[in-house]
């Protein structure tokens, strides 16, 4: 079964040959992807070659191919992790029964609708990326945007290959829907928030990549638990993948707070915090970094859900769904008389009370992606000290800037103080971008092509991709 077939339409690991009701239903499936991806993915760009990584295998070992590709010809394929002998379900109601193979019948529209969360959040970074490619500040992290999308593109078909293989006729036309919606479109947007913002420059972009892809990290995790294998194991390959979005996010901002700092340093400024002499030699000012953290991670928190929730206990109690490195946890997986600490407003203060932990499903894996993020900060405020200043760059509060769940109606500057609204809508310009502060942005980005060549207000990445000398041509941009 992951013997990987290379040679039709579709690459895949699942036998797909064998299943030609299945097959027949993917291909028709498959121009409209194309169209799709040709007119929602990467703009101006689809007739380069460029250096791709593709995954034709699921050995941890070897399972990529590096070559030049042109993005609509990539071989977007259809893989999953080696299935496991004799796996056990590690959670939840059904903890120590054999794993299922079929959907079900009980948990069918629960487990559909996970699908389409996570499917849709695929097609939509996709859709929020499509101009960067003009802006790009060097050919490397050119291709890295237009890598990470054809992986989201593929991530789609991992999930749109689940709901034709097992949810029938509803699964055909959600595969469908997810062709249909648009990100920030007014009539059709995609499901989840943070999916609908704009992705305009490139700060943007790496701050996403750290932060929302993050946060797909973290529900693939969970869904890798599933006791629904074929989830489990289509989530274990895409989080191989995963992996290098969050690279190019944590690297990516590394650069550029590693050039600003040496820009600052080289023209003798002391305090980071003047923002117009900083800004006025063409590099991000710290200050404004922090802003963008405090926006991205906000709306990175509300992925999340809310903190107490109804739906997340359901789908861990139907095994569907579990936690964070769930057969890790030293308890007894079903949650049944345990309690966790979840922060909640009381009073106007912000206090940590015990919860029972099956409702706190949620709020354990948000802890979670904090303690990830934490050490992504540390890279960050590393590349800074390294350059002898002592300005910090910090997460906010999880109460500051929430749009969805226990924070959604009190208003909290990034150390968690509580505001009245007056207050907030007074201040909330000191800790979000403004117009002002996004305009700066854009007036940086500038498309820069000559290999080797990066825009002045990023540094260089310390190694290329796969090995590649700083000069590699990774777009063939001069065809
Ligand atoms: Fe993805
Ligand atoms: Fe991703």
């Amino acid at each position: 079964m992951s013997n990987v077939d290379y040679d039709s339409l579709i690459p895949n690991n699942v036998g797909l040959a064998a299943d030609r009701r299945l097959q027949r239903a993917l291909e028709r499936w498959h121009p409209n992807f194309i169209d799709w991806w040709k007119t929602m993915g990467p703009d101006g760009f689809q007739d380069l070659e460029v250096y791709l990584r593709t995954a034709i295998g699921v050995d941890p070992e070897g399972w990529a191919r590096f070559g030049y590709v042109k993005m609509p010809d990539y071989r977007w394929g259809i893989l999953l992790a080696p299935q496991e002998e004799n796996r056990r379900i590690a959670f939840g109601r059904h903890k120590g029964e054999p794993v299922w193979q079929e959907v079900p019948g009980e948990y069918r529209a629960m487990l559909r609708r996970l699908v389409v969360i996570q499917g849709d959040t695929e097609p939509a970074s996709v859709e929020q990326q499509r101009f960067l490619g003009h802006t790009a500040p060097s050919l490397y992290d050119m291709r890295n945007v237009f890598q990470v999308n054809v992986e989201e593109g593929r991530h789609l078909w991992a999930m749109v290959y689940l709901l034709h293989k097992y949810f029938g006729r509803d699964g055909r036309e959600e595969a469908e829907d997810l062709l249909v919606r648009r990100s920030g479109d007014r009539d059709k947007p995609r499901i989840l928030g943070a999916f609908n913002e704009k992705t305009p420059d490139w700060l943007s972009f790496f701050m996403f990549t750290t932060f929302t892809d993050r946060d797909g990290k973290m529900q693939l995790e969970s869904l890798a638990q599933s006791g629904f294998d074929p989830l489990a194991r289509t989530t274990r390959f895409m989080l191989t993948e995963e992996g290098h979005h969050m690279f190019v996010g944590r690297t990516g901002v590394e650069r550029v707070v590693r050039r600003t700092c040496e820009v600052m340093r080289g023209n003798g400024i002391a305090d980071p915090a003047d923002i117009e002499k900083v800004r006025g030699l063409g590099v991000i000012d710290l200050p404004t970094m922090q802003k963008k953290i405090n926006f991205h991670y906000s709306v990175t928190l509300d992925l999340f859900g809310a903190e107490i929730s109804t739906n997340a206990s359901n789908a861990y109690n139907a095994s569907l769904k579990g936690r964070f490195r769930e057969t890790t946890i030293d308890d007894d997986h079903q949650l049944h008389n345990s309690t966790y600490p979840v922060l909640k407003h009381l009073d106007g203060k912000l206090v940590s009370i015990d919860e029972p932990a099956i409702n706190a499903v949620n709020s354990r894996l948000c802890d979670d992606f904090i303690t990830d993020c934490e050490q992504v900060l540390a890279t960050w405020n590393k590349a800074i000290a390294d350059n002898g200043y002592a300005y910090r760059l910090s997460l906010p509060s999880r109460a500051f800037n929430r749009a969805v769940g226990e924070f959604s109606d009190v208003h909290a500057a990034p150390d968690g103080q509580l505001l009245a609204q007056a207050d907030w809508e007074q201040r909330r310009e000191e800790w979000l971008p403004d117009n002002d502060d996004l305009e700066f942005l854009l007036s940086l980005m500038e498309q820069v092509t000559e290999p080797g060549r990066f825009a002045h207000w990023i540094a260089p990445p310390r190694a290329g991709i796969n090995g590649k000398p700083g000069d590699f041509e990774y777009v063939k941009i001069a065809a």
